[in-house]
């Protein structure tokens, strides 16, 4: 049995007044036994974080990190650092990464592996553009990504990873994947991991992203290779969020 896992991609978005409203709302709100519900602003927020959700069920994640565990890398944010502000996920590969700040797949399997290395649940993101899914190539794009990824991490380490679809020509279009398009992509990433091991592929947590909200979350949640969302936009509204963390119950 997977546990349903919503996360909210805050992005280059939010406030610390926006980090207290969730603290307050989900301080008293019941959420569906269960599931997990992680926030995932800016860095800088993650200390008020941490404080504001102290009496709330929300974890912690972060939206990327360096390979590196410390060194000369200004600007940049390690894994270990992250640990310390009780960040427990971390988004590894979003396409806005690869395609604003043209990570590669070479990189992005260097910070999995840090990820893993301290202790931080990596959210590895994938998905195909417009163009590639018009040229029926969705699926090679997205086991590409996902093989760069995974192939030569060991049993234990895919276990820990948790993979989110998100089809870049679903991100903040407000253009959904439909639920049998993305069921069919999960369902391929599925046996595409069975194929290592039968048994790690039905654990393999699966979330589905690209313009999410509280209409359209209960069809997609309901796929059966399905377990969860990655929010971005929908993910800023306190109750927007609340209701899409309702309908994974
Ligand atoms: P939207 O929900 O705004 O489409 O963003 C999805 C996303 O990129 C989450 O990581």
């Amino acid at each position: 049995m997977r546990t349903p896992l919503i996360a909210g991609n805050w992005k280059m978005n939010g406030s610390t007044a926006l980090i207290n409203a969730f603290g307050d709302t989900f301080a008293t709100a019941t959420l569906p036994a269960n599931i997990d519900v992680v926030v995932i602003p800016p860095f800088p927020y993650l200390d008020a974080a941490r404080h504001a959700f102290q009496n709330t069920p929300l974890q912690l994640g972060a939206q990327t990190l360096n390979p590196q565990h410390s060194g000369a890398h200004t600007g940049e944010i390690s894994g270990r650092m992250l640990k310390e502000f009780d960040v427990t996920y971390v988004l590894v590969g979003h396409s806005e990464r690869r395609q604003l700040y043209q990570e590669t797949d070479a990189q992005v399997f260097n910070r999995l592996v840090a990820a893993l290395d301290v202790g931080l649940t990596p959210i590895l993101c994938v998905g195909e553009t417009l163009e590639e899914r018009d040229a029926g190539r969705t699926m090679d794009v997205v086991l590409r990504q996902v093989g760069h990824a995974m192939a030569r991490l060991e049993p234990v380490q895919r276990l820990q990873i948790v993979i989110a679809y998100e089809p870049v020509w679903a991100i903040g279009t407000g253009r959904t994947a439909t639920p049998k398009q993305a069921q069919e992509v999960m369902a391929g990433i599925r046996s595409y991991q069975a194929g290592f091991d039968v048994s790690l592929a039905e654990q393999l947590k699966l979330l589905y992203g690209g313009s999410m909200n509280a209409s359209n979350a209960a069809e997609l949640l309901a796929q059966p290779d399905i377990d969860g969302g990655l929010v971005g936009g929908a993910s800023l509204k306190t109750d927007d969020f609340y209701a899409i963390c309702q309908s994974a119950g």
